[in-house]
């Protein structure tokens, strides 16, 4: 089947076939290893993409099914500067982590930001529900997201 969409700013037209996930699509086919190979059963969060805006599973999604739609994996969200400002904010608060699943964070972090730019502590927690991080304490990622949020603040407006 031959599906039309746009993959970190790129329109791409590409033939799948329909046992294809996204997420072997996107690391054979395009060499896009950011989204990493987990439990590849939609528990650890480790292989999350924005998929038209929102943090999805990619073991998940069959490759046809992105046909039409936008998909951003973390290394075309590097180019951004919402990614730098995640970026101090995970260093601001030492919460690096060991990189197992450190992209699904930064893209959810983002997901959840884009669409409410102002989260209480309940939603924060809510927004990470489909992560099973073992280095992040609950605390530490509201803190962080909160720093996140200060930063970006500063960065848009010139004050937090
Ligand atoms: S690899 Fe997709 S959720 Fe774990
Ligand atoms: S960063 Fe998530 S398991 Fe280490």
């Amino acid at each position: 089947m031959v599906i039309e969409f746009i993959l970190n700013n790129k329109r791409i037209v590409l033939d799948v076939n329909a046992e294809m996930r996204l997420i072997d699509l996107l690391r054979s086919s395009y060499k896009l290893t950011g989204a990493k190979l987990g439990c590849l059963s939609g528990v650890c969060g480790a292989c999350i993409v924005l998929y038209n805006g929102e943090a999805v599973k990619s073991c998940l999604i069959p490759a046809f099914r992105i046909g039409g739609s936008t998909v951003v994996t973390i290394e075309g969200f590097a180019e951004t500067d919402e990614y730098c400002d995640i970026v101090a904010g995970l260093t601001s608060t030492g919460m690096e982590g060991c990189l197992y699943c450190r992209a699904g964070k930064i893209l959810t972090i983002e997901s959840l930001l884009a669409k409410n730019s102002r989260p209480t502590r309940h939603e924060i927690l809510a927004g990470f529900d489909g992560i099973k991080c073992r280095c992040t304490e609950p605390d530490s990622l509201v803190d962080t997201v909160m720093a996140i949020i200060a930063i970006r603040q500063r960065r848009l407006y010139g004050r937090s």
